[in-house]
Formats: C-alpha cells, sequence, structure tokens
C-alpha cells in the first residue's frame, strides 16, 4: 500500500545516510556546522495559529523518515535532532579525552539540564532529581518514604507496575497496608475520583499515588484537586506524569504534588534512560535515599539524594535540549497539537465498521492516548501487518490497539492509518 518514495535504492533516505555517515566518524565533513545530524529546515518560529507547513517543519527535526509513521509516544518516541546532536557531540568528546580534567564541564550540562528542568515544570532545580526513568522516580518514592505496620498507601488499578506492583511488593517487607482502587470504564469523571479518593482516605493513610495520564485507557486524572484532597488530608501525593511530562503544559507549582515522575525518552522526545523525579521542597524531610555513591548533585535534595555514581551526562545534556525544543515551540501549542491528532483519530474511528473506541472523547477527560477494539479482526495480526505492509508503528491491546499521537506526527500520518484501519476491517488481515 505505501510508497517508499523518499528512499533510495538501498533503502536509506538521504537524511539517514548522512546520520549513518556521522556515525561512522565522519561529522566533520558534513554540513556547515559539522553537526552529527541535520535538519533540512531550520524549525521556524510558531505562529499564532500553527498550520501543517509548520508541523512539517517540526517533523524535519527528527531523523525517523517520513514513509514511517511511528504513532507510539506512550511507549517511546524518536529523539529530537538537537537531542541527537548534543548526544553525540558531548559522547565523541568524552570518548576522544575520557580525562577528569576535560570530563569537569560535563558536570555544568548536568547543572543546565537542572535548571531547565526546573524552568520547564515551573518548580525550582533544589527539587530536581535527575534519575534514569519514571519507574525509577516511582520505585525511589516507595522505597524511601518512610512506611510501617500501621501505615497505609492508596493506589489505583491501573498504576503502571512500578506505581503498583512496587507498592505491593514493598508493603510485604515493611508491613503497611497497599489499598488499591478499582478501575471503572468508561471515564467516570473527575468527581468520581475525587469521592473514591476522599473515602478511602483513613487516618492510617500515608501516601496517594495515580497517573496523571494513563498509558492503559488514556484516562485524565483531575491531578491538581487530588493533590489538594491528599494534601489537605496529612496525606503525600506521587503523580506519576510518564503520560504527562512532555506532552501536557505541566505547572507543578500549581499541581503542587509532593512528589512527580517522568521519562525523557517518551513525550519530551529526548534520550533513553534520562528522567526526572520532583520532590516538592515542603516534602524533603519525609524521603531517604535509597542510592549512597559517588557523584551528587549540585543543589537542594539533589545533594543528598542524586548519589547515583557515574551517569551518561551526554544523555543528561541531550535531555536538557530536548525540553527546550519543546520550550521553542511552546508547551500549550504542542498540548493542543497531540488533542488535535488525537480527536482526529477518535473521530474517524468511530466511523470504522465492528471497531469500539475506549478513550473518552470529551477533551477534559484524555489527551494524546487512544484505545479501541477491533471486533472480530484479530488485533495482533492487525498490529503486525500495520507495520510490516505499511510501516506505521503503534502498540497491540488484546483486543485491539492503542495509538499515541505526538507533536511530530501530521494529519496525513493519522489519515493514512485509519485508511490502513479500514482497509483491513473491510477485507481482513
Ligand atoms: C504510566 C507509566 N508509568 C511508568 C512507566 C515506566 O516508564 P519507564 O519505562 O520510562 O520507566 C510507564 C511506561 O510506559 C507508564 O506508562
Amino acid at each position: 500500500m505505501t510508497a517508499h518514495s523518499s528512499r533510495d535504492r538501498n533503502g536509506i533516505s538521504r537524511r539517514n545516510f548522512v546520520s549513518l555517515l556521522a556515525a561512522s566518524g565522519s561529522a566533520t565533513l558534513l554540513g556547515q556546522k559539522g553537526l552529527a545530524f541535520e535538519s533540512p529546515v531550520p524549525l521556524p518560529q510558531t505562529p499564532t495559529i500553527p498550520d501543517e507547513a509548520f508541523w512539517r517543519s517540526v517533523r524535519e527535526q527528527f531523523v525517523m523518515p517520513t514513509d514511517v509513521s511511528v504513532i507510539n509516544a506512550a511507549n517511546l518516541c524518536p529523539s529530537s535532532i538537537p537531542a541527537l546532536n548534543a548526544m553525540y557531540e558531548n559522547t565523541k568528546d568524552i570518548d576522544g579525552d575520557p580525562s577528569f580534567q576535560n570530563r569537569g564541564k560535563m558536570g555544568q550540562g548536568k547543572v543546565n539540564t537542572r535548571k531547565i528542568l526546573a524552568d520547564y515544570l515551573h518548580v525550582t532545580p533544589e527539587e530536581i532529581i535527575i534519575t534514569r526513568n519514571t519507574s525509577e522516580g516511582n520505585n525511589l518514592v516507595s522505597s524511601g518514604v518512610e512506611l510501617s505496620a500501621n501505615d497505609e498507601v492508596i493506589i489505583f488499578g491501573d498504576n503502571h507496575p512500578s506505581n503498583n506492583v512496587a507498592w505491593k511488593e514493598k508493603s510485604k517487607r515493611f508491613g503497611f497496608t497497599v489499598t488499591e482502587i478499582e478501575v471503572v470504564r468508561p471515564h467516570p469523571g473527575f468527581d468520581y475520583y475525587l469521592e473514591v479518593v476522599d473515602k478511602a482516605i483513613t487516618s492510617r493513610t500515608k501516601l496517594l499515588s495515580f497517573t496523571q495520564q494513563t498509558n492503559t485507557f488514556g484516562d485524565v486524572f483531575p491531578a491538581k484537586e487530588l493533590c489538594q484532597l491528599a494534601h489537605s488530608r496529612g496525606v503525600l501525593s506521587l503523580v506519576d506524569g510518564a503520560q504527562s511530562f512532555g506532552v501536557m503544559n505541566v505547572d507543578l507549582s500549581d499541581m503542587q504534588p509532593d512528589f512527580y515522575t517522568g521519562s525523557a525518552h517518551k513525550w519530551p522526545a529526548g534520550p533513553k534512560e534520562t528522567g526526572v523525579l520532583y520532590i516538592n521542597a515542603r516534602a524533603h524531610e519525609q524521603i531517604w535515599p535509597s542510592i549512597y555513591s559517588a557523584g551528587r548533585g549540585d543543589v537542594g535534595i539533589s545533594r543528598t539524594f542524586e548519589s547515583f555514581g557515574q551517569r551518561d551526562e551526554p544523555a543528561i545534556i541531550g535531555f536538557g535540549e530536548a525540553l527546550k525544543f519543546q520550550q521553542k515551540i511552546g508547551m500549550q501549542v504542542i498540548q493542543d497539537r497531540a488533542q488535535e491528532l488525537s480527536q482526529s483519530l477518535m473521530e474517524q474511528i468511530q466511523s470504522i465498521n465492528g471497531f469500539k473506541l475506549i478513550t473518552s472523547r470529551d477533551t477534559t477527560e484524555s489527551l494524546s492516548v487512544v484505545v479501541f477494539e477491533t471486533g472480530s479482526l484479530d488485533a495482533r495480526k492487525l498490529y503486525s501487518a500495520l507495520y510490516e505492509n505499511e510501516r506505521i508503528g503503534v502498540a497491540g491491546r488484546p483486543k485491539g490497539l492503542r495509538i499515541s499521537p505526538h507533536f511530530y506526527n501530521l494529519h496525513s500520518e493519522i489519515d493514512r492509518t485509519v485508511a490502513a484501519l479500514k482497509h483491513y476491517a473491510a477485507v481482513g488481515v
């Protein structure tokens, strides 16, 4: 179905060829600036009303060829070219001269990324821990908050294993109780979450943990209100931001969680194995470090909490560049774009015979994670056919698929995906 037109006879696009050359050490031969990865067009200033031409130039800031449509941001995003270049250039530097003297400057890179993270999340650098990913952040909280036999933690049934199984396993060791709130479908509305948490809190409750946008059904939770409720009852809050960090215009100074976690390789379109744990200043005395080593952070709680040994500093610097790239476009603009693409996808899926949309179409209840069932069509086969025949990458679900569009995706990719879904719905897979 798909014409692989932008590829040459060897299946390598011109831009990938440039990248391959760079990776083999020929970067200085490339382009005027000698950067490893170059975009054919610079990123324009974001127009007041961004049009598809603008989003095409955003797409050019990624090395993913235009005939590959990976619409799976909830799982893994491609890194933006600014992030790739930062990783490449700094890795080349550090590996060209790994002496203490040459590596000293990498520490400044980490200081900068902490500041960028603080600005991005609207908090202070003193409250930022640079982790490896959301899993690590969630586990640093469940291992670090002091909990004993008389304590209780409230979690939700569709929290990610790093924020569900982790609590249950640790409860066996430390003796605290876990209250799991059942997942209600379809999205029950914000009031439901507030009522059910209000009822679940007891005098023993020490912490509430939930996901801002779930990876399971794309449900958006009322994060600010839940954090407020928890705080008003003397309960700590952990917000898993794996599916909100990098796609929602997150303002932690407004949300006021005690802890918030995220990964760079998801919606921020940054390097793998870098992430963030935010620890609200008011909660600094309530959490113990879990790892003691060399290489601690520079300010605030990072001085005691972020002692994780040797890090991949080029990746941490690339993390900062990925965030700056998004900030240049504008976080609200990115959030709106992801929602617009998802709404278009949902509307079109609803018109496919036999398919059932699971995610809420209410724009306050969902954002950018779309789940649907494929009726009598074998979801596993469909998932494979989409990639093998069309080069469309999505995620499989037991009875359907999950598609999660982001700011590097185009309407043409959504439409191409829907056309392929309609085709298989009509002729089988
Ligand atoms: C809600 C949620 N939390 C945590 C994670 C774990 O993220 P990571 O693998 O980056 O640690 C995921 C991954 O998909 C997720 O969806």
